[in-house]
């Protein structure tokens, strides 16, 4: 076992630092504030390569492995979780789906743009009914001539607004329960898709969430992902992958509380010394950092299982659960560690606090996430 990264993905990492520093630090609680997407730092990003990081180079993409994704997305996390949550979905839901069961049309047509950042992608699973139980789809795609024609609503779309490509997942024959479920590509602009409101969150504020109607949209059959019937699988796989980017994003979120909380300790002075060297600070550190870095390993582990063409299920499971946890437990304390400084905007940690809650819910629930963790134990 080899805990040292190669020099490419100190290369990644230290690129991901860098932007993170330079151009989503400066601005980020003024967008946060105003619930501002980071449209021009997306385009840049687009254009640094992050976007479709994991994509072949021959569909445009960084053809990098997973590991250097979730380098960058831990940087990237540290200091704008807004920004790294439709990098996430970009990467990891929409183009890793595409690029592994779309057909050649497909990806000529819609992952060459995605992995450029050109154009963003959006996930569409949920529904006002069905988000944990994800099975009980009520959106219907009904096959008629060359087209299917499409009925429904999705809640909670991350990039809503801002994508131009949304892969929906829809009933196409409610008798046979998961077995006939599908996934289509659907294109923004097209009659009787209609976007809602963007919703007004406690956290990642400058990310963009939407409801999504649709009503008799008529989507071509081409835009079929895999065959009929394949729609519940094709999510279940794309989410064993997203998991380990949002697993990454918590442990960047934690992370990032964790070396604000340290900078600040060894500034504040408190009965005539630094608070880093009151011993119930200095244990809070100790805490944050073991945590952390157990965190960091679970996530890495998952990844390298992916690129190991393991299965990782189970392991990013196991990461996105534990991250998360860590990410919340760290970020309360890294307010505590800076008093009351850290109950206002300007020292970021409260912001972080408020992100970190996200990673508990999103893509699987901490409690499907121990669903999926005990049946890989108990099969
Ligand atoms: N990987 C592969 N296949 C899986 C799977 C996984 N992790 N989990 C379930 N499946 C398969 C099962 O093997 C089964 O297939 P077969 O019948 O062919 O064997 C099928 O899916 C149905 O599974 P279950 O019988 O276990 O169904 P269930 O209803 O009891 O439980 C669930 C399914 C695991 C709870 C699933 O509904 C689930 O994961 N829910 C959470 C949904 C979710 O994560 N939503 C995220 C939306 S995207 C998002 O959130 C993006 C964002 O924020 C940025
Ligand atoms: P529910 O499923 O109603 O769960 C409520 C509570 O009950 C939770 O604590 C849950 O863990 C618990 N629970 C439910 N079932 C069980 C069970 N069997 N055993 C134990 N506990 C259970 N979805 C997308 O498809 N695409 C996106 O891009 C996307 N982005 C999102 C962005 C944001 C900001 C948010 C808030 C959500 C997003 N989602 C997205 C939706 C997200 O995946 C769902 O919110 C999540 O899966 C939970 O579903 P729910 O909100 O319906 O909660």
């Amino acid at each position: 076992m080899n805990f040292e990264l190669s020099e490419e993905h100190l290369a990644v990492r230290d690129a991901a630092r860098d932007f993170a520093h330079s151009e989503l630090l400066p601005g980020v609680i003024e967008r946060d504030s105003e619930a501002k997407f980071p449209k021009e730092q997306i385009k840049q990003m687009g254009e640094l390569g992050f976007m479709g990081m994991m994509v072949d180079p021959k569909y445009n993409g960084g053809g990098m492995d997973t590991l250097s994704y979730v380098l960058a997305m831990e940087e990237l996390s540290k200091i704008d979780a807004s920004a790294s949550v439709s990098m996430s979905v970009n990467n990891s839901l929409v183009c890793w789906g595409l690029e592994k069961y779309g057909t050649e049309d497909q990806k000529e047509k819609y992952l060459k743009r995605l992995a450029t950042g050109e154009i963003l992608g959006a996930f569409c699973l949920s529904e006002p009914e069905a988000g944990s139980d994800a099975t009980s789809q009520r959106t219907e795609a009904k096959l008629e001539g060359d087209h299917y024609i499409l009925n429904g609503t999705k809640n909670w779309i991350t990039n809503g607004g801002t994508a131009s490509v949304y892969l929906v997942i829809a009933q196409t024959d409610s008798s046979l329960g998961h077995k006939g479920i599908s996934a289509f590509i659907v294109e923004k602009g097209w009659d009787g898709f209609v976007i809602g409101k963007k919703e007004d969150k406690l956290g990642i504020r400058g990310s963009d969430t939407h409801s999504l109607m649709f009503t008799d949209v008529k989507v071509p059959a081409e835009n079929r992902i895999g065959d009929e019937g394949f729609g519940f699988r094709f999510a279940m796989e794309t989410l064993n992958g997203g998991r380990i980017g949002i697993a990454a994003q918590a442990l960047g979120i934690a992370a990032g509380a964790y070396e604000f909380s340290l900078a600040y300790s060894k500034e504040r002075k408190a009965f005539g010394k630094p608070i880093s060297q009151h011993q119930a600070i200095q244990f809070k550190l100790a805490d944050m950092a073991t945590t952390i870095e157990a965190a960091r390993l679970l996530v890495y582990k998952a990844a390298i299982l992916k690129d190991q063409g393991k299965d990782y299920a189970h392991a990013s499971a196991m990461a996105k659960l534990y991250a998360s946890q860590v990410a919340m437990d760290v970020t309360v304390e890294a307010v505590q560690v800076h008093g009351g400084y850290g109950y206002v905007k300007e020292y970021h940690v409260e912001r972080l606090m408020r992100d970190a809650k996200i990673t508990q819910i999103y893509e699987g629930t901490s409690e499907i996430q121990k669903i999926v963790i005990s049946r890989g134990i108990l099969k």
